[in-house]
């Protein structure tokens, strides 16, 4: 299944989740996961999509070295593998125009 995850939990449903929304899709994940492992773990490999060519991107180092997990959080660009989930946390793929 080409767009299967390959990350497996540790553990098993009993792990507390969070409510996030993602590109307008909500999505609950493990509580305490960056954004970008979390974000994985629900199949969502792709986070954005670059300006010059458009080709897809999506967590590669997962520890802040690639940029190419960039996401929107209020506005401000970030690496989605540097943020923690939160209860209610909205983002957006980085770069995205209104009339994307
Ligand atoms: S996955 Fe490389 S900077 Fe986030």
């Amino acid at each position: 299944m080409k767009n299967a995850s390959l990350f497996e939990p540790i553990t098993e449903g009993n792990c507390p989740r969070v409510r996030v929304t993602f590109d307008g899709q909500d999505y609950d994940l493990p509580e305490g996961v960056s954004l970008a492992a979390g974000l994985l773990s629900v199949g969502r490999l792709s986070l954005r999509n670059t300006p010059v060519s458009g080709a897809a991107r999506g967590p590669f180092c997962m520890m802040g070295a690639c940029f190419d997990c960039l996401v929107e959080i209020d506005g401000v660009i970030r690496q989605a593998c540097m943020i923690e989930v939160c209860d209610g946390l909205v983002a957006s793929p980085a770069g995205r125009k209104e009339d994307d």
